[in-house]
Parts: C-alpha cells; sequence; structure tokens
C-alpha cells in the first residue's frame, strides 16, 4: 500500500513535469498517460496485489490520482483549442482573446478579511509577528515555562539548527511581541499561520490560521471582553446565533473562558457537528495574567485586559459548512472557485 501511495506521488510529479505547450505534446501526454496502455491504467491494474483491508483507500487515492491527471489534460486541450496548428496560419486580429481562467479568492482569506474588518470597526488594529518564533514568545512569557504540562498540547516543530527557535504554536505570540513595545493603551488582533505537530485528518492539521485578540489599558473588564465578542458573533454570524462562555484554562488568562455558539446546522437541535450538544466551540479567551504582562514590563497594577484567540479553519468550516479541513490545503479549483468575498 505505501509503495502504491509512493508510485502514485512519483507518477503525479513527473505529470507536473510535462510541458504542454502544442496539441502534440497534448496528445501525446492523453496517450502517456490515459491511454489503454498509460501509466494510470497500469497503476490501476496493481489493485490486484493490494490486501483487502487497504483496498477502499486505494481505490480512492487511484480514483484521485485519474481526476487529477484528466483534468490536466482537459485544462490543457481547452487553453489549446483555439491555438492554430502552424505558425504560418495568418493571424486573425479580429478573434476574441484567449481566455484565461479568472481566480477567486482562498475561504480562509476571505473569513480572515471579514474578521479582520469586524475587529477595525471597534478601533482594533493588525499586528503580525515571525512564524518562526522563539521559546521565549511563544511559551516562557506566556506563562509556560519549561516542562509546563500545558505545552504538551502545543507539542510543534523545532529548527534543528537552534533549539530554542521552533515554529509557533500560536498567534499569542505576537501579544508578547507588542506588548514588549510598551505603547499603551493597545488594541490589536493578529491573524497568521500557526503550526502543530498533529496526524493530519478531517479536524486536525500540522498548519492552521488563527486571530488573536488582545487589549490592554486601564480598568479594562470582563464585561468589556465578553461584549466585544458578542459584538463580533452578531457580525459574523447574524442575529440568531447564541453565544454562551464556559470556564476554562489557560495559562496566560486569569480567568480564561471558552466561548460556544449555537450550532448553525441544526440550530440548537442537536447534531452530529456539535456532537448533539446543540453548541459548537469558537475561541479561547481571558484576562491577560498579570504574570504576563510583568513578562513584558507592564505594571499590572496600574494596567488590565483580555486576549482571545481563535482557529479561522473552524469559522470557516461553520460559516460554510464544511466537514473537511484537508480541503483548505489541497488546492483544488473545484473547491476553491465557490467562493465569493462575504
Ligand atoms: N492560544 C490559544 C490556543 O492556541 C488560544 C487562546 C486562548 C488565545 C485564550 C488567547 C486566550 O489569547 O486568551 O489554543
Amino acid at each position: 500500500m505505501e509503495q502504491l501511495s509512493q508510485k502514485i506521488d512519483e507518477l503525479k510529479t513527473e505529470i507536473l513535469k510535462e510541458s504542454l505547450s502544442d496539441n502534440d505534446s497534448i496528445e501525446n501526454f492523453r496517450i502517456k498517460y490515459l491511454g489503454s496502455k498509460g501509466s494510470v491504467k497500469s497503476l490501476m491494474g496493481l489493485m490486484k496485489n493490494i490486501a483487502p483491508e487497504d483496498k477502499k483507500e486505494a481505490g480512492r487515492l487511484l480514483n484521485e490520482l485519474k481526476e487529477f491527471t484528466e483534468n490536466i489534460y482537459s485544462e490543457a486541450k481547452i487553453r489549446f483549442q483555439e491555438l492554430p496548428s502552424s505558425a504560418a496560419e495568418e493571424t486573425d486580429y479580429t478573434l476574441p482573446g484567449y481566455k484565461f481562467p479568472e481566480g477567486s479568492r482562498h475561504p480562509i482569506s476571505i473569513v480572515s478579511n471579514k474578521i479582520i474588518s469586524i475587529f477595525k470597526k471597534l478601533g482594533f488594529s493588525i499586528a503580525e509577528g515571525p512564524e518562526i518564533e522563539d521559546d521565549w514568545h511563544n511559551f516562557t512569557a506566556l506563562n509556560l515555562p519549561e516542562n509546563h504540562p500545558a505545552r504538551d498540547m502545543q507539542d510543534t516543530f523545532y529548527i534543528s539548527k537552534n533549539p530554542d527557535w521552533l515554529l509557533r504554536t500560536h498567534t499569542s505570540s505576537v501579544q508578547i511581541r507588542e506588548m514588549e513595545k510598551n505603547k499603551l493603551p493597545l488594541r490589536i488582533i493578529c491573524p497568521g499561520r500557526v503550526y502543530r505537530n498533529e496526524t493530519i485528518s478531517a479536524r486536525a492539521h500540522c498548519f492552521f490560521n488563527q486571530v488573536e485578540g488582545l487589549y490592554i489599558a486601564e480598568k479594562v473588564s470582563f464585561a468589556d471582553l465578553k461584549q466585544t465578542l458578542y459584538f463580533f458573533v452578531k457580525e459574523m454570524f447574524g442575529d440568531d446565533v447564541k453565544v454562551r462562555f464556559r470556564p476554562s484554562y489557560f495559562p496566560f488568562t486569569v480567568p480564561s473562558a471558552e466561548m460556544d455558539i449555537s450550532c448553525l446546522i441544526c440550530k440548537g437541535e442537536g447534531c452530529a457537528v456539535c456532537k448533539r450538544t446543540g453548541w459548537v466551540e469558537i475561541l479561547g479567551c481571558g484576562m491577560v495574567h498579570p504574570n504576563v504582562l510583568e513578562n513584558c514590563g507592564i505594571d499590572s497594577s496600574k494596567y488590565s485586559g483580555y486576549a482571545f484567540g481563535m482557529g479561522i479553519e473552524r469559522i470557516t468550516m461553520l460559516k460554510y459548512q464544511i466537514k473537511d479541513l484537508r480541503l483548505f490545503s489541497e488546492n483544488d479549483v473545484r473547491f476553491l472557485n465557490q467562493f465569493k468575498a462575504l
């Protein structure tokens, strides 16, 4: 089975290298890969050697390979069918131009832009930080010292040249970088990509996107946090959506909470997506822990603040009722071109 999937990958790489620059090369491509003696067919012939328990997955991979190859072939054909077969033919300048397929925004970008525009209305500005982070900004300054058990939930990829560097596990590291600048009050949101050492499945990936929010000033309260998040949910999902807070634990906030919204699919009745509870978790939040403020040189007796962090994939899946996270990174245009700006 492993051998088969390796062969499929190798064939895909080979296919992507083919130059489909004229009608002859497109026809040769068809014969070489899709013909009755072509490489795709011959890989399909390997099905009979696959163990019965692997047959289903093998079938799926082979079908996907076939579709992949057919798509490349038919796109190339469309691109070239209008080209004159010989350069000697006269050019007719009155013909309409060749059609170029129009791109569209990725659903993650659409939702990320929407989230940003909602918080901008409330006076938040955007801050960004590096994806390769150091231990201090990703963990230690956030009240997660070395050997803290909560680090286990965010295993990540370390840079072997310098084990103090890692791919950030959350956008909370940007909070620290901004607070260290000591320009208060601070009201920011930080969108960006984050990484975790996770096995890829329909619900988890080794990279995904988050938006972090942070507000630090004098006399900021939990009520401010709630009102801000209520506003966000109404703008994002509409007036009918219900919201609830549950007590939770994050080392960098105290008190901490998780926020759920009523399930958009079953309207709170209970379904497979909300695991029959009627609620779906969308973010973590809380009041910034005094240790975190002090770690950034901020006087915690004078200033307080709230923070929250949400996964953009999760919000996008809820918004568009997408059930498998892997679709976001497969680059299949049939999936991607269905989304219009919000
Ligand atoms: N950083 C957390 C995570 O990735 C999410 C989070 C929770 C961010 C609470 C916050 C917060 O700012 O206050 O799981």
